[in-house]
């Protein structure tokens, strides 16, 4: 049987162009798409846009524009980012797509027949912008909670799905399954929340009269669908749910959901008691990460502090970019994101280390044996190397293979440079000019194919988070003979400044 791999970002709202915070999810996506696809899965990588909901339709009124013209105008600049970020997403889905209409209102239509949705009349308390329904307790001196906004009071007649009748399962599921919600704090906090509150039934209709931009409840002619209820669904409706069943069943069991922190409740709450009511296992996991934020202010559309990704990668180069974002802040924390800070990994990690590994390993091969790579012979290999670096060439790929399946870049990314470390420390221990000189050709030669090969193997590993550095590396030092280039990663000296 095929081995297969499922992974997926939030689809991003359409309102306004894509910031870091959304390349964070896509790049720590991409990364683990790139690395199971090495290892040989069969990968489904989806992201893709949430086009529905007042947030949208308010940004195309601002414009002038209706929705549709507003969202078609919004989403070439989300897959032209996704391109210059080497995203090598299998599918964008769009929640303006048939397909993906056609799977909400089968959910839908599913759960009326079923009675999991009724007629009811909701009186609540509205926040427009984040398009979330307070209770008085939660929105103290009538601000939303999330963004200090005021709420509005409404009264309308609404469809209601049936949550509250699925606690119960879902807190077992959770207790039963852990893993399912990472990291573990995360995973508490979903728990505490189901444990102190009862949860209420879930409005899952918008009345026509108030906004009528969203997937019509295939029921009700008055009603479109809430556009979180519309939004979750794309995760199997990208899969081919419930059409193309096969599909679905074969990549479904495997899914993963990156999300930030902010969309937890959604996915780990209402999400799984969906799936669960339509007959539906939950994905295999939920992985909530942190936010970045700029100086001491959360970054977001609304406070106007956003730093746009292509300015970045202008001035550092698209690996770099990804490298600092996987490597800065453990997946799961929240971040600082800082030019100072990239620079500082810049020199540190990639000049230093890496590009410093490269460039001298590559240096010596010219110097002593015309470019040729010799070929390593472990049989005679030097005491030193064989206990500090061939260890770590041959544990390398499953040190790299067990912290990724936990999410967990930064463990990856320390194996690598680990072998990193141990190879230019063994260079600098080993002195092979004095090889050269005494003419202990044997000996030099398996000190040059002894870092070539952990070059290689680590030129490799760094794949999912800097193709086109893997690539370069590749074309450096993969065949027998050398073709040195320019450094990697040519240190970056700051000007003072005055
Ligand atoms: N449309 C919903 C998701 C629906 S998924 C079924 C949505 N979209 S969003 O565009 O507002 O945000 C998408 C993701 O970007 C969220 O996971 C959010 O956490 C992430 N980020 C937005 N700003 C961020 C930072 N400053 N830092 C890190 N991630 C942040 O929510």
């Amino acid at each position: 049987m095929n081995r297969v791999f499922t992974i997926t970002t939030p689809i991003y709202y359409v309102n306004g162009l894509p910031h870091i915070g959304h390349s964070y999810t896509t790049i720590a996506a991409d990364c683990l798409a790139r690395h199971k696809r090495r290892r040989g899965y069969d990968v489904v990588f989806l992201t893709g846009t949430d086009e529905h909901g007042q947030k949208v339709l308010k940004a195309a009124e601002e414009k002038g524009l209706t929705p549709q013209a507003f969202v078609d105008g919004i989403i070439p600049r989300f897959k032209e980012l996704w391109r210059r970020l080497d995203i090598t997403n299998d599918d964008f889905i769009r929640t303006t797509e048939p397909r993906h209409a056609e799977a909400v209102g089968y959910f839908l239509s599913e759960l009326y027949k079923k009675g999991d949705l009724y007629l009811g009349s909701y009186k609540g308390l509205y926040c427009v912008p984040c398009e979330v329904f307070w209770t008085e307790k939660q929105a103290v001196g009538g601000q939303c909670p999330d963004c200090r906004r005021p709420v509005e009071k409404i009264v309308e007649s609404n469809y209601f799905f049936k949550m509250s009748a699925y606690q119960a399962w879902l807190l077992d599921y959770i207790k039963t399954h852990p893993g399912f919600i990472l990291p573990d704090s995360r995973q508490n906090e979903v728990l505490s929340f189901l444990e102190e509150n009862q949860l209420g039934d879930l409005c899952v209709s918008r009345p026509k009269t108030r906004l009528s931009w969203g997937i019509p409840l295939p029921f009700s002619p008055d009603h479109v669908t809430y556009v979180w209820f519309d939004a979750l669904i794309n995760y199997v409706s990208a899969l081919g749910y419930p059409g193309h069943r096969e599909r679905f069943d074969e990549f479904w069991p495997e899914a993963i959901h990156l999300i930030g922190k902010d969309i937890l409740r959604q996915h780990a709450v209402f999400w799984p008691i969906m799936l669960h009511a339509m007959g539906l296992n939950p994905p295999k996991r939920i992985f909530a990460h942190g936010w970045w934020q700029v100086g001491e202010e959360k970054m977001s559309k609304s406070r106007g502090n956003v730093v746009n990704p292509l300015d970045v990668i202008d001035e550092f180069g698209i690996d770099v970019y990804r490298y600092f974002l996987l490597r800065e802040v453990p997946f799961g924390l929240d971040g600082v994101f800082s030019r100072e800070a990239i620079v500082q990994r810049f020199n540190g990690d990639l000049a230093n280390d890496l590009g410093n590994l490269v460039y001298r390993t590559l240096t010596m091969a010219e110097k002593y044996f015309d470019g040729r790579i010799p070929v390593l012979n472990k049989a005679t290999l030097d005491p030193a190397a064989r206990q500090n670096i061939l260890p770590k060439i041959d544990g390398l790929a499953a040190r790299v293979d067990a912290a990724l399946d936990g999410q967990d870049f930064i463990a990856a990314l320390e194996a690598i440079w680990e072998l990193i470390a141990a190879c230019n420390k063994h260079i600098e221990v080993t002195k092979p000019w004095n090889l050269k000189k005494e003419n202990r050709t044997s000996e030099l030669e398996n000190f040059i194919a002894v870092l070539a090969a952990a070059i290689r193997l680590a030129g490799e590993e760094v794949g999912p988070f800097m193709p086109a550095t893997s690539q370069k590396i590749n074309a450096q030092i993969g065949a027998d003979r050398v073709a040195k280039g320019d450094p990697l990663f040519p240190r970056i000296i700051e000007e003072k400044k005055q």
